[in-house]
């Protein structure tokens, strides 16, 4: 059976990667969730998904810029009714919450623009610190990241982003030795396409997939997971297939 990943927390219903868009993913069924990580500017693993916080608070300029304490001062509810106030979650705050609830957990290193010292070795050090390795996806569109997550060691399950339409990515996916390739859900060709890759060991987990028709078509083509804003209409969609 497809997972169903919450992308970026139920960020159709709440603000995106923060504490209240992980509970909502919770409640509502998900499978796992799916979060974005970068460093502020004294080192702490934080949760955002922009290189700036313009988009998501309301303060302005790149998170790297801020220290924590400044990161947490701004309102992360980027003007969602209902959740004035709520803060930019750290990494680890984030696997308190989750690591209970016995769901995974997708880490996407957001260090494709910004160049980011120690991350991923933060990152693991968080992972093992909850014991979460074996229900932690690591992904990132920087393939150098998950070259340098593979040399440290990690035992967790690594997922290739990528955002062109690469011809046979489960190739190059097999070369570079992730365990997944999680592509935008358009290039998803068929299940004949998703059996190629599937025959090369590999996973399949398409983003963004919100419709119903398209959660429907990728649970039937046979997908490991799908990265989505609305896992409560995924959850029905999938029990309905
Ligand atoms: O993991 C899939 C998806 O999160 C990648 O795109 O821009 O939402 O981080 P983005
Ligand atoms: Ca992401």
């Amino acid at each position: 059976m497809s997972e169903i990943w919450a992308h970026r927390g139920a960020r159709r219903e709440a603000p995106e990667n923060t504490l209240p868009a992980f509970e909502l993913a919770v409640s509502q069924g998900a499978d796992g969730v799916e979060l974005d990580v970068q460093l502020s500017a004294d080192g702490v693993v934080v949760v955002m998904h922009d290189e700036s916080v313009d988009r998501t608070t309301d303060g302005n300029g790149p998170v790297v810029a801020h220290t924590l304490a400044q990161l947490q001062r701004l309102d992360a509810s980027a003007g969602m009714a209902g959740f004035a106030g709520v803060q930019v979650p750290t990494l680890a705050a984030t696997l308190d919450l989750l690591a209970p609830t016995g769901l995974k957990v997708d880490i996407e290193l957001k260090n494709s623009e910004e160049d980011y010292p120690g991350l991923e070795e933060q990152v693991l050090a968080a992972i093992a610190a909850h014991d979460l390795a074996d229900r932690v996806v690591l992904s990132s569109f920087n393939h150098y990241s998950l070259k340098k997550l593979q040399a440290l060691g990690t035992t967790c399950e690594l997922g290739m982003l990528y955002t062109d339409p690469l011809y046979k990515p489960w190739r190059y996916a097999s070369r570079l030795g992730v365990g997944a390739i999680h592509p935008p859900a358009r290039f998803i060709l068929g299940g004949g396409w998703v059996r190629h890759a599937h025959a090369a060991g590999l996973a399949v987990r398409p983003w963004v997939v919100n419709s119903e028709r398209a959660l429907a078509r990728m649970f039937r083509w046979g997908v490991e997971g799908v990265f989505t804003d609305v896992p409560a209409v995924a959850v029905a969609v999938r029990s309905a297939v």
